[in-house]
């Protein structure tokens, strides 16, 4: 374990979930699902950065022109002897813009990943030297602290990517009040959010040319039949993603063609022909239904940029 990251393993053993449970119960459900984050095995990570460079996936290329233009008004605000506390990976170029602009004391990376999030850390603690490293092994879909020895005192949160958009809104307001908790008043988080748009432009996001996004989508088969004793085939499942104007989110399915029985640890799945298994919602929000969700949970509107195109919104907010 290098020295210079201050590791905090925050885990709570009862919290523990696995493939196998969640998939034998997903697949006895109906409609049948699984959780998207079993999407990110090895090559489930690989694949979504492969999709984070695909011409149709606006996203990430637009959030980050968003950051690089407003670092130095996030800057700004956050004020001198500000500290960094990211949810999620440390691995990106989205959080570098943030360091060197804001050239915060201290940094806290929270991951549910345990290697992902050393290997992120380390490579952050080796490239600013200057910065008091930290890392909490957490969920952070759980409540959280910050760990003892974190120089937290005007702590700026940064949840990027749009990953709010995986919780349903009742759960965004859930996770929203975790940070509440987390944060002091006046604390500040700084959020990505995929916005409400054409629906063409949705669906090409989610359907890239290259098939990029149903590989990624198919491996989540290709898991339970490496990982788990069951015969089942990805190549009898295809990928299915549209935007549900009425829930306001992109859904992405594995549909069965045709009618057959996989088999898991022992137990046999009948799927109909044309059934679904769920496996991910995205949210899209207006800049106003979003500021309605973060005030019910206790966060102010300071600032807000966006793209051109509108396609992307980062909100400052405040901790009230
Ligand atoms: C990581 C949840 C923000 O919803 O756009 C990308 C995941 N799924 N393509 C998203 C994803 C298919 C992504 N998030």
């Amino acid at each position: 374990m290098p020295s210079n990251v201050h590791f905090h393993d925050q885990r709570k053993q009862a919290a523990e979930t696995s493939l196998l449970a969640e998939t034998l119960s997903g697949f006895a459900a109906s409609p049948k699902w699984i959780s998207p984050k079993y999407f990110y095995d090895r090559r489930g990570s690989e694949l979504f950065e492969q999709i984070c460079r695909q011409p149709e996936y606006y996203p990430t290329r637009t959030e980050e022109a968003i950051l690089a233009q407003a670092a130095g008004s996030i800057a700004a605000i956050a004020g001198h002897h500000a500290s960094l506390v990211e949810l999620g990976s440390g691995a990106s170029r989205k959080v570098r813009l943030l360091l060197e602009a804001m050239h915060p004391t201290s940094y806290l990376g929270i991951d549910i990943s345990r290697d992902f999030l050393l290997s992120s850390t380390t490579r952050l603690a080796g490239d600013y030297p200057w910065l008091d490293v930290h890392a909490a092994c957490a969920d952070f879909s759980q409540p959280m602290h910050l760990p003892d020895g974190f120089d937290g005192a005007h702590p700026l949160a940064f949840f990027p990517g749009s990953s709010i958009g995986n919780f349903t809104p009742e759960q965004a307001t859930a996770f929203l009040g975790n940070l509440h908790n987390l944060l002091p008043k006046g604390g500040g988080l700084l959020i990505g959010v995929d916005l409400v748009k054409d629906t063409q432009v949705l669906e090409a996001a989610y359907n890239d040319r290259a098939g990029v996004t149903a590989a990624f989508n198919l491996n989540l088969l290709e898991r339970i039949r490496t990982e788990l004793d069951s015969d089942i085939d990805p190549t009898r499942f295809v990928h299915h993603a549209f935007f549900n104007e009425h829930e306001s989110r992109i859904e992405m399915h594995l549909i069965s063609p045709a009618k057959q029985q996989v088999r898991i640890d022992g137990h046999a799945f009948d799927f109909a022909a044309g059934e679904s298994l769920h496996t991910e919602n995205s949210y899209k929000y207006t800049a106003e239904s979003f500021c309605d969700l973060a005030g019910n949970a206790g966060f102010k509107s300071i600032a807000r940029w966006s793209d051109p195109r509108q396609l992307f919104s980062v909100h400052y907010l405040e901790r009230e």
